[in-house]
């Protein structure tokens, strides 16, 4: 089983921007912690990040043609973006989506998601920690489904 985890703009800067939100790891520390829970639950994951909106979408069109699970931080284009919302409802698999913090305890243009419209399950403000618990996520219901 493959699992896509999609990180968009601004959070190659994770661990320098605004470490009093983020924290102070890294995403490359995100992405090796992710590579080891992956090895312990059986599954194979595929660790991107863009600042660009076409280039998100074109990786959940890639995911849909792979039959993966998709764990998705959207940072930004959560509150934006229709045509991330359009291209995961184009989307058969499980998607989870994860903010490192409580979008809620934030402004109010952070309270909405166009994402959590077809996400199957949302994490906000577990920290970097998000990740994992929605990779395990996705490797449950993943099971359920067969
Ligand atoms: C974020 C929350 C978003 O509101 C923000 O634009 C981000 C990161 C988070 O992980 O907490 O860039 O998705």
């Amino acid at each position: 089983k493959l699992v896509y985890i999609l990180n968009g703009p601004n959070l190659n800067l994770l661990g320098k921007r605004q470490p009093h939100i983020y924290g102070s790891e890294t995403l490359a520390d995100v992405e090796r912690d992710c590579a080891t829970l992956a090895s312990e639950l059986g599954v194979e994951t595929r660790f991107l990040q863009s600042n660009a909106e076409g280039q998100i979408i074109d990786w959940i069109h890639q995911a849909r043609e792979d039959g993966a699970g998709i764990v998705i931080n959207p940072a930004a284009y959560t509150h934006t973006s229709v045509a991330i919302l359009d291209a995961l409802n184009a989307f058969d698999g499980p998607v989870i989506e994860v903010h490192i913090s409580n979008v809620h305890k934030r402004e109010a243009f952070r309270h909405h998601s166009y994402v959590s419209l077809r996400a199957d399950g949302v994490i906000a403000g577990c920290g970097t920690e998000g990740y994992r618990l929605a990779l395990r996520r996705i490797v449950s219901l993943t099971r359920e489904g067969t």
